[in-house]
């Protein structure tokens, strides 16, 4: 069902910090920043040759990525996205075997513009996961 990475995601405390250190430092190409609202953060994307980082920071009181900037202050890795061919077809498999879906289980539009779900970290061995469809 999963063969491909689309992007490690990093909460960060300072999105223009990080966003120089991927650039100047570690020498990558990186997007500009931008205001997700629907989604409580602000993004900067990464671009490898086979795969991206995106860099999140925090946006608004209620954004999502609040909480674990306050248990990992410096920033900290927050979720792995990968591809899935169809993604209402994935989150059924997952349910099926009795994995918990976040929210209200339907997709919602990423920062790609592609549906997204997430699956519950206690699912995935503490890590967050991202599903999107391709
Ligand atoms: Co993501």
């Amino acid at each position: 069902m999963i063969e491909r990475l689309n992007h490690v995601a990093i909460a960060v405390p300072d999105l223009e910090r990080a966003r120089a250190f991927y650039r100047d430092v570690l020498g990558a190409r990186v997007s500009e920043i931008e205001d997700q609202p629907e989604h409580g953060v602000r993004t900067v994307f990464v671009a490898l040759a086979n795969t991206k980082v995106e860099l999140l920071g925090v946006l608004g009181d209620r954004s999502p990525i609040r909480r674990f900037l306050e248990r990992h202050p410096e920033g900290g890795i927050h979720h792995l996205c990968f591809e899935v061919d169809d993604i209402l077809a994935a989150r059924d498999r997952l349910r099926a075997q009795g994995l918990r879906v976040l929210g209200d289980g339907e997709p919602k539009i990423g920062a790609h513009g592609k549906p997204v779900l997430f699956l519950h970290p206690k699912d995935g061995f503490g890590t967050l996961i991202e599903l999107e469809q391709r």
